[in-house]
């Protein structure tokens, strides 16, 4: 690799690299690169002995023989919830604050990780006395809670791989993934409490269940959290705190091998339903607890905060098991960074002393706006000397947003470290290490050592530096998605396709390398998958539940830069009666349409514009013409030729929303 000769105005000059980080100078980062490129397998297989804690040590490193099936450390056996849990109890951490939780309101409540360890050994009890062993799957449908990780825990305590779906999904959506996933248990919790607003989440796990073919569910287990109403059905339900107190303190952990699945996360892929991603408990482990290290420099002094969901991989990997395995502080939140107001944010780093910050260009972005606005919400008005490190994950930063958390929340004393990596690929890729790269705002910087990634045009080849391409990783890692749940062909000709010779990872992003230093920028999705407020969705889930609609014939949905939401949903639609006579018809049908999209999949996929016309534009050959929808949903003055469309007339009627 090129070694790094940054030109003047290229580095932010004034953020200073992290004292003595983990990782501290380019030369400490190059010779782990040289490590893992004289040896991959020795690499892994020292950080592997160094990070986690073996029951049976593994002999073994990598199986390739059913590539792209890899297998890591797969005669080693060990437990996630004890690298998580009990090993903090020997090293010193045990009266270590292990969370420091705040609710919507602003109530703050702290747990160590001796009392995570035993709240987690009572649930796990309390899951196998319900008859939830190993390999079963159990469906966690809860807020942002101290209770979510503890959930999440117990089942990786007993060998449960867990399925978390995220509290703003609907019923439908929850069903979808409770039958894919073949759930025998569901723990939830009576209301979700968000910007002052309560959730019914135990009827939506009712509605869920009542849609059929989810026999397998014995248990529904209820969290109280508001001691709001919920309808109870005693064959099945019970509550958290009841069978928690019920059971035994401590609990021996399942010892799984390396490749037994912790859990199985949905996403968004361009087709077809959302896939379950199946992630193996050592080696996603290790790089979630790695990465700690590398990417976040955490130290014991350290208090971090993630604003992730754990209904996202970030929740998974930087709050309920990166944090753990590492002993860390942690902030975790209940709500969202504008409520009471849009400075929530800042007075929680203000009170909370938080060192690492870690959230989302969206967030940023929307709160930047806000701070423009209404001088009180504006971060300069909050202590915010304890933070070090800043971090952003889920979509593009653009420079703009990178210089404002840079200065106005980072003071230009922390390093803003943008974390490209994804669902599937378990922990970062793509990430600036706080000791050693210097910054370029945009720009993710240079892969993680051991991280093999490449750009490479439609047939594989390798690009030359400075064209772009598609992102690829030429060699296994250990915390990749090891399959697509029930689907094994899905995985590999969606993630090693034919076209690139099977045997490179293909992330899906569009990637350039800058010629000079090397570093990667990643220019967005290059399927048919759109990111709305760093939410993956597929185009594909919107257009299946549109044209569910009675009312609807044919949809296309594509993404329209957003300069806050980074894409806006914009749908297409022919609807099967005439085209809606007024505008004020055409606004009642889209109204209609949005709630009907929000009961499908969940709030976070209503489009934001419909747009209505007699046909869909298609080519000759029957093909939607997305490449035009886009140009039009931009307002684009349209230059493409359309002599291939068929109906080219149609475009006029679709230029503007309902
Ligand atoms: C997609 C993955 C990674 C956890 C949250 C999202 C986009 C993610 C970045 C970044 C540019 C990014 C990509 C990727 N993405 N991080 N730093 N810069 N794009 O996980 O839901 O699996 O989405 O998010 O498009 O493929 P996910």
């Amino acid at each position: 690799m090129a070694t790094i000769d940054l030109a003047p105005g290229d580095v932010i000059a004034d953020i200073p690299a992290v004292k003595h980080a983990a990782i501290d100078s380019m030369s400490a980062y190059q010779s782990l690169v040289d490590e893992a490129d004289r040896d991959h397998e020795a690499f892994w297989a020292r950080l592997a002995r160094d990070h986690l804690t073996w029951h049976r040590p593994f002999s073994r490193v990598l199986d390739e023989t059913n590539a792209p099936f890899y297998r890591w450390f797969d005669d080693g056996l060990l437990n996630a919830s004890y690298n998580c849990l009990d090993r903090n109890l020997v090293n010193g951490n045990a009266d270590k604050t292990a969370i420091i939780f705040e609710s919507d309101d602003g109530l703050v409540t702290t747990v160590t990780y001796r009392a995570l360890y035993h709240r987690v050994c009572r649930v796990a009890n309390a899951l196998r006395n319900l008859g939830v062993g190993k390999g079963d799957r159990v469906v966690i449908y809860l807020p942002m809670s101290i209770e979510g990780v503890v959930a999440m825990q117990a089942c990786a305590r007993i060998g449960a791989p867990h399925s978390v779906v995220f509290g703003g999904f609907s019923a439908k959506a929850l069903h979808e993934r409770m039958v894919d996933v073949g759930a025998c248990a569901v723990i939830t919790a009576d209301e979700q409490v968000r910007g002052g607003k309560t959730l019914p989440l135990k009827s939506i796990v009712d509605e869920a269940l009542s849609f059929g073919g989810t026999d397998g569910v014995r248990s529904v287990i209820v969290y109280r959290r508001t001691g709001g109403d919920v309808a109870w059905n005693a064959q099945r339900d019970l509550w958290l705190d009841e069978i928690e107190r019920a059971a035994p303190d401590t609990c021996e952990p399942e010892w799984v091998d390396a490749e037994h699945p912790l859990f199985i996360l949905y996403t968004s892929g361009s087709t077809g339903t959302p896939k379950g991603v199946q992630h193996s408990t050592a080696g996603y482990l290790l790089w979630a607890s790695l990465t700690m290290r590398w990417t976040f420099d955490i130290k014991p002094d350290d208090i971090y905060w993630c604003t992730a969901d754990i209904g996202w991989i970030t929740g998974h990997s930087y709050i309920c098991y990166g944090p753990c395995a590492v002993g860390a502080t942690q902030v975790i939140f209940e709500g969202v960074p504008t409520y009471p107001n849009a400075a929530r944010f800042w007075d929680m780093i203000q009170r909370h002393e938080v060192s690492i910050f870690y959230t989302a260009p969206t967030a940023i972005r929307s709160l930047m706006k806000c701070a423009d606005t209404e001088d009180a919400v504006h971060p300069c008005n909050f202590d915010l000397t304890s933070l070090r490190l800043l971090g952003t994950v889920g979509e593009p930063i653009n420079p703009s947003a990178w210089k404002w958390f840079a200065t106005e929340v980072g003071h230009n004393r922390c390093p803003v470290l943008d974390t490209f990596w994804q669902t599937e690929t378990g922990g970062h890729m793509i990430a600036p290490l706080p000791g050693a790269a210097p910054l370029v705002p945009g720009s993710c910087t240079l892969p993680l050592p051991g991280i093999a990634a490449a750009i490479v045009d439609e047939s594989g080849h390798d690009v030359p530096s400075g064209q772009s391409g598609v992102l690829v990783i030429k060699r296994p890692w250990p915390s990749m998605l090891r399959t697509v749940w029930r689907n094994p062909e899905r995985f590999r000709k969606g993630y090693f396709p034919e076209e690139l010779g099977g045997k490179l990872y293909l992330a899906g992003d569009g990637a350039i390398r800058d010629a000079r230093t090397g570093y990667f920028t990643i220019t967005g999705r290059v399927d048919d998958v759109l990111n709305v407020s760093g939410h993956r969705m597929g185009t594909m889930e919107i257009e299946s539940a549109l044209t569910a609609n009675p009312l609807v014939a044919e949809a296309a949905v594509v993404g329209k830069p957003d300069e806050t939401i980074g894409e806006a949903i914009v749908a297409f639609v022919v609807l099967k009666d005439v085209m809606p006579k007024t505008s004020a018809d055409a606004k009642a049908i889209a109204n209609e349409l949005r709630a009907w999209v929000g009961r499908e999949i969940g709030p976070i996929a209503k489009p934001r514009e419909i747009r209505f016309g007699e046909h869909m534009p298609k080519t000759r050959s029957g093909k939607v013409v997305r490449r035009l929808l886009r140009s039009i949903a931009k307002g684009e003055a349209i230059l493409q030729d359309l002599s291939t469309v068929e109906n080219p007339g149609v475009l006029k009627q679709f230029s503007h929303p309902a």
